[in-house]
């Protein structure tokens, strides 16, 4: 199957990106360099690298939480930055899974999940509602009131995914979200998010350490060299949706195209 054509106007864009982290002592930690990716609207992109090499700091870029030192980016066809300073309208549309839970453990489950609602507004019983929705959606029923201090690891961030997901982003940043999960939920949780995927036709870029769940999920699969990150090679993901069968040769076959072009990367 052909790769799809290359959008006119992305969703997200940056151009020459790259971000030195200033440290508090010895010099700058160059991070990125001359990072150009386009990721269109409904796009899945996933972003494999090794660790180290800079994908939080691009999730972060992209989110508006780090200004790149170099280079611009537009989230919608707009400079966010445009003014000198962070544009918070610009980043709306963007919903991000962090790496760790970042859940505030003074709050429940719900009103951890709830949260970017309630910053928008919206009422408690409708905050609830929603976050309960959620929390059964993820696995969470029954632990709606819990507090994180109650939760396993994978659990937190299972109501981690779920507060980036009750705004329903256009945009989702998904920082190795599925890291702390056992295999089996791992499974249904990629297959899920397939599906949200497909039904929403939200726009994803997905860091993972995983080739397989990169293949499975991605249109197309970006590849870092180690830091400082650069784009070493794109692989456009062909295989038609839904896809199930991870043992299929047509599936291995990517996969193993990945895992060459990574390594090449490596040097
Ligand atoms: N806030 C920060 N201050 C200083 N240095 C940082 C900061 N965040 C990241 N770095 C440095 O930038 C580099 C890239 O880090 P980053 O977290 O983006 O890597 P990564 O690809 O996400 O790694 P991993 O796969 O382990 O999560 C690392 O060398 C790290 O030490
Ligand atoms: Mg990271």
């Amino acid at each position: 199957m052909a790769a799809p054509a290359r959008p006119l106007s992305p969703v997200l864009r940056t151009a020459g990106v790259g971000h030195d982290h200033a440290r508090r002592r010895g010099a700058a930690t160059r991070a990125l360099v001359d990072v150009d990716l386009e990721v269109a609207e409904g796009e899945f992109v996933a972003v494999v690298g090794r660790s180290g090499c800079g994908k939080s700091t691009l999730l972060r870029i992209l989110a508006g939480l780090v200004r790149p030192t170099r280079g611009r980016i537009e989230v919608d066809g707009t400079d966010p930055w445009r003014a000198g300073s962070r544009d918070p309208a610009a980043f709306a549309p963007v919903g991000m899974v962090f790496q760790d839970p970042n859940l505030f453990p003074w709050y429940s489950v719900r009103d951890n999940v709830g949260l970017p609602l309630r910053l928008l507004g919206v009422g408690r019983a409708e905050r609830r509602h929603r976050a309960e929705d959620l929390c059964r959606g993820l696995g969470l029923a029954g632990f709606e009131t819990a507090m994180p201090r109650e939760l396993s690891g994978g659990m937190r961030q299972r109501a981690s995914i779920a507060r980036a997901l009750i705004r329903d982003p256009a945009i989702l940043l998904m920082d190795e979200p599925f890291g702390a999960l056992d295999a089996l939920t791992r499974d249904t949780m990629t297959a899920d998010l397939q599906d949200l995927h497909t039904r929403t036709r939200s726009t994803v870029v997905f860091v993972t350490h995983s080739i397989p769940e990169a293949v499975f999920l991605a249109d197309r699969v970006v590849l870092l060299t180690p830091r400082p990150g650069r784009v070493a090679a794109v692989v456009d993901v062909s295989l038609p949706r839904p896809r199930t069968d991870t043992s299929a040769p047509e599936f291995q076959a990517v996969v193993r195209r990945v895992r060459a072009e990574l390594e090449a990367a490596d040097g």
